[in-house]
């Protein structure tokens, strides 16, 4: 299984912060943003990833994290998203990269507390599909929300007005090959972007998705609220 983490986008909730950088290359207290999904990644057992960047300063993450000796990881590579075509656009870049294996995709801005190698392990072990993460969250209309019966989850609706559940789908989401012709077949969303959310209603059509819920904490750092809250939630956790 590989590893692909999508760092892209123009971070225009953080300007002007992103006026001279990536959203991800930015700190969450101590560390830039990149390196959480990237221990996460490692702490699952994968060892070969994918940085697809974009924007203005994607150069920067080669000099951050080079090789990626430092991490463990037994191979980086890196790709580049022109535009912004969204999440579901970006990783359509991965095809190449994860040749015919699963793929462990992460947001660049998403950090767990959680080790999820389980999860992980278990994915390997499913023949094929989708499986996501979710988590119970008080602003649900904020993300992709899932709605479960009898234990599957049968839609996820993107930032609906009225959340059929409090379950956000965070951006972790395990796939196996055929994600690709997947991404490929979507129409772009009313936003003129490929939605991971289309793709992740996709499998869910196919009756191909499980999930699992996160224990510990989770959250995204895209807005100054998030962002300020991840810094405060690793302090403390350092702290402990
Ligand atoms: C994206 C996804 C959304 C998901 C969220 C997790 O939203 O579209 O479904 O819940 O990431 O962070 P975005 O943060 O790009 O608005």
């Amino acid at each position: 299984m590989k590893g692909v983490i999508l760092a892209g986008g123009l971070g225009s909730r953080l300007m002007p912060c992103t006026k001279v950088t990536n959203k991800h290359l930015l700190p969450v207290y101590d560390k830039p943003m990149i390196y959480y999904p990237i221990m996460t990644l490692v702490n699952s057992g994968i060892t070969d990833i994918l940085i697809v960047t974009g924007g203005n300063h994607a150069g920067e993450f080669l000099r951050l994290l080079g090789n990626g000796k430092e991490f463990g990881l037994k191979d980086i590579s890196y790709t580049f998203q022109e535009g912004e075509g969204g999440i579901a656009d970006a990783l359509k870049l991965a095809e190449h990269f994860a040749k015919d294996e699963k793929v462990f995709v992460i947001l660049g801005d998403n950090i767990v507390e959680d080790n999820v190698k389980k999860h992980v392990d278990d994915f390997i072990r499913q023949p094929n599909g989708a499986k996501v993460f979710l988590k119970e969250v008080s602003d649900p209309k904020r993300f992709g929300v899932a709605a479960i019966k009898d234990g599957k989850i049968i839609s996820i609706e993107e930032k609906p007005e009225n959340p059929k559940s409090n379950l956000a789908v965070c951006g972790l989401y395990m796939y196996d090959n055929e994600v690709f012709n997947i991404a490929k077949n979507l129409k772009p969303s009313n936003r003129g972007e490929l939605e991971i959310t289309d793709v992740n209603n996709e499998y869910i059509g196919r009756g191909n998705m499980t999930y699992s819920i996160l224990n510990g904490w989770w959250t995204d750092a895209g807005t100054f609220e998030s962002l300020f809250k991840a810094s405060c939630l690793i302090a403390a956790q350092k702290s402990k």
